[in-house]
């Protein structure tokens, strides 16, 4: 069992989103295994109060270390030595690769800042990395932690089932997804490709494959310089620019 302790002042908003879908399955079938660790639990101050205003002034609080520290202590008491990602628009850019690697962890706790972020000591206290899911400022931490174990679990064996296998998805050779029909065979006047009622298999992949190439090249031509091309795929993409 994988299991993902996320630090936050908000974990309803953690258990609300995973409990859904595929990653509820998982957590009923206790394939991962989901705790929300409330900071506020751990403040030894009598108003409960979790952060204070910043040394040297300026605007917004900032998430004081000993409530994250206790709260951090009581998880790593039950989960033993692991890695501790603190997420936060300065870190290293999540991505596939990245979850690929992470999806190797038993366990891994994440840090979620709110406010104006957490004193600065109690990530060089605990935090071993730090984590942005891209260039864009998110309200706290939550969402980022969410979309990681997210992404994480579904590489986790036994989280997807046969039909939700991720052999021929985007990104697991470099590359984006074919387009996908289902019935009726015409809607608003426009057809399924004649190829996929065809019945013929091998057919039907090479069509696939090179819908996948075309879908790269027209919109995200940068996965092509890392993607992996056979040398039939290689031929396909010269032509293609030939084309334009
Ligand atoms: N917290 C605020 N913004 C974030 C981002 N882009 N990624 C991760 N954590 C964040």
């Amino acid at each position: 069992m994988k299991n993902f302790y996320v630090l936050t002042l908000f974990p309803e908003m953690i258990e609300a989103t995973l409990s859904h879908s595929i990653t509820g399955r998982a957590i009923r079938e206790k394939i991962i295994n989901v705790e929300a660790v409330n900071i506020r639990d751990f403040t030894e101050d009598k108003h409960r109060h979790v952060d204070d205003y910043p040394y040297g002034g300026g605007a917004g609080m900032v998430m004081q270390p000993q409530p994250i520290y206790d709260a951090y202590k009581s998880i790593e008491e039950r989960a033993g030595k692991c890695r501790v990602l603190y997420m936060s628009p300065q870190g290293k850019r999540f991505d596939q690769k990245m979850a690929e690697e992470l999806s190797g962890e038993d366990s891994i706790i994440f840090l979620c800042g709110h406010y104006e972020g957490v004193d600065e000591r109690i990530i060089e206290e605990i935090v071993t990395d730090e984590v942005s899911i891209g260039d864009f400022v998110l309200t706290g931490g939550e969402l980022a932690a969410v979309t990681i174990i997210d992404t994480v679990s579904r590489l986790v064996p036994g989280v997807l089932n046969k039909e939700e296998s991720y052999e021929n998805e985007s990104f697991s050779d470099g590359l984006l997804e074919y387009p996908q029909y289902t019935r009726p065979p015409e809607f608003m006047g426009r057809t399924v490709p004649d190829i996929l009622l065809s019945g013929h298999h091998a057919n039907i992949d090479k069509w696939r494959r090179e819908q996948s190439i075309v879908r790269t090249y027209n919109k995200r031509p940068d996965l092509l310089v890392k993607a992996e091309l056979t040398d039939k795929d290689k031929i396909f993409l010269d032509r293609l620019k030939e084309e334009r």
